[in-house]
């Protein structure tokens, strides 16, 4: 009887190596037959291999793949031809797959698959990138409405009329300051994207939620966009801080 049971262990530990037969560093990649029969990853796979050492096979079912490569709206974006954006989902995390991941993110991978031809032509491009939501901000929102939005919402740290001094939190920039700025429009069209802010900066259907283990650490300031071009409107019509004449020839 305990021969059957050391018999039966020594049977597993076995199935067990085997299955791990393939080297830790060895990634699976399913792709979808038309893209496999492009090319591309026969070109680009053994250049990410050669630089980092992790072996690549591409497998055709997903279920025994580490990433697989998709046209659906899943993953990252990666690349982008010839009548389709393709996207890498890491389906078993490692720290090769996530290699694999960073190259195809970084420009090593961008440049390897925009240089790959066929017939003197690239059938493959960047995609274009979803990152930063292109929002479109008029200025013809409701200035007053802006004034007392200011006030309540970015008035916690920023002094927003020149006239209150109340709030003044040393190194936040005043809006009339930041009024002065060249490219004032831009920072204030971004603000939300720009540090401090996204910590507790909520714009409805535009940033993302906050992550479940990073919960604003103050009391969010939550906006829409109608509230954005409000503030946009009142800024635009404040007057630029003055900050400094330029120098006068005696
Ligand atoms: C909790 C404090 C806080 C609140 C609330 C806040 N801000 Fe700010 N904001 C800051 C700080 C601090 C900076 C300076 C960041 C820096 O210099 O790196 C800043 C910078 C900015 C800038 C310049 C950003 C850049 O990088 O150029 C803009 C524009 C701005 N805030 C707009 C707003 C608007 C609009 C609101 C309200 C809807 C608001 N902020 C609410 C703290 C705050």
């Amino acid at each position: 009887m305990r021969q059957i049971v050391v018999l039966l262990s020594l049977a597993l530990i076995l199935s067990i190596s085997a299955g791990k037969a393939r080297a830790a560093d060895d990634l699976r990649v399913a792709a979808p037959q038309a893209l496999q029969d492009s090319g591309l990853l026969q070109y680009v796979l053994p250049r990410f291999s050669l630089k980092t050492g992790v072996r690549v096979e591409v497998v055709e079912e997903q279920a025994q793949a580490d990433l697989v490569l998709t046209n659906q709206d899943a993953g990252t974006a990666v690349f982008q031809g010839p009548d389709a954006t393709w996207s890498l989902l890491v389906l078993a995390e490692s720290e090769a797959a996530s290699r694999l991941a960073d190259w195809f993110a970084g420009e090593i991978g961008k440049r390897t698959i925009t240089s790959f031809e066929v017939d003197g032509s690239a059938p493959f491009t960047l995609p274009k990138t979803k990152e930063a939501k292109v929002v479109a901000i008029s200025f013809e929102g409701d200035a007053v409405l802006g004034k007392t939005l200011s006030m309540k919402m970015c008035g916690r740290c920023h002094v927003v009329d020149p006239k209150d001094r109340m709030n003044d939190i040393g190194s936040t920039p005043s809006f009339s300051v930041l009024r002065a700025m060249r490219d004032w429009d831009r920072r204030f069209q971004t603000f939300f994207a720009l540090n401090p802010h996204p910590a507790f900066t909520q714009v409805e259907d535009v940033t993302p939620d906050f992550p479940i283990d990073r919960p604003s650490p103050i009391k969010p300031v939550e906006m829409t966009l109608d509230d954005l071009e409000a503030i946009l409107a009142y800024v635009s019509d404040l007057a630029p801080a003055d900050l400094g004449a330029p120098l006068q020839h005696q």
